[in-house]
């Protein structure tokens, strides 16, 4: 470290993360919930601060979107900058009437047809798990705040514009269905990989910001807003 995508130095990084997609939603939650907030990187656009929240250190770090992104920056905070936890927090599209437009998920699993486990390390596992105390700190995060949260297995899948509409059932249907899957978003996969190679710590919360149930989705405005209680839950967790 220095590392060729972050120009942070050993001491600045947090041992926990939160990681939105977006690094100005990083911006955001450091500028708007974490006391003193210090930019760390901005290396490529992609902003990182520490600051504190209720007197705890904690990092606050766009992925980027995609496996290949967040695949670079997770193994990095890792490897290089002694972060124990990174806990994503994104948006995510339902597959099911039982999580509806603005409920925040708790990942349980991350399903995917990606090659990037198996590419990074031979790994053949189509679903990998988070860890097991984040995801309990999460929970006692959620019922302190009095924030339900719908628990299940997400899809991370590699394609946002998918041609699957005319097959009966539909793809996600079938990913529903067969692999009980509640929503899809496109990183946790390669974050749960990272840290189960790396015997460091991920969770995912995600926000549904679309539905392929009701075909309803929220706008950008809207969103910004609705992600203030997976936010609050994420920076609330004791960990
Ligand atoms: N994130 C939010 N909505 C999504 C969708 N429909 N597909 C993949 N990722 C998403």
């Amino acid at each position: 470290m220095p590392t060729p995508h972050n120009k942070a130095e050993m001491g600045q990084i947090a041992k926990t993360v939160l990681m939105p997609g977006d690094p100005l939603r990083a911006k955001f939650i450091a500028e708007t919930f974490l006391e003193n907030p210090v930019l760390f990187n901005d290396v490529r656009g992609m902003l990182g601060f520490t600051g504190t929240y209720q007197g705890r250190p904690v990092s606050v770090m766009g992925s980027g979107m995609g496996m290949p992104s967040i695949g670079i920056y997770s193994y990095e905070l890792y490897s290089q900058y002694g972060v124990e936890n990174i806990i994503r927090i994104g948006s995510a599209g339902s597959y099911t009437d039982k999580a509806k437009l603005y409920d925040v998920v708790l990942a349980t699993g991350a399903y995917s047809e990606s090659s990037y486990a198996r590419t990074q390390n031979g790994c053949e596992d189509d679903t990998l798990a988070p860890s097991a105390e984040l995801c309990d700190a999460l929970r006692a995060s959620a019922a302190k705040l009095g924030i339900p949260m719908v628990e299940g297995v997400i899809h991370s899948s590699d394609v946002f514009y998918r041609h699957d509409d005319r097959t009966n059932p539909t793809y996600w249907e079938r990913l529903r269905d067969e692999k009980g899957c509640v929503a899809v978003e496109m990183e946790s996969f390669a974050l749960f990989h990272n840290a189960n190679v790396l015997g460091k710590r991920a969770a995912c919360l995600l926000t549904i910001s679309d539905s392929f149930v009701s075909s309803e989705a929220t706008t950008a405005e809207e969103r910004q807003l609705s992600f203030t209680n997976m936010m609050k839950i994420a920076l609330g967790a004791e960990v």
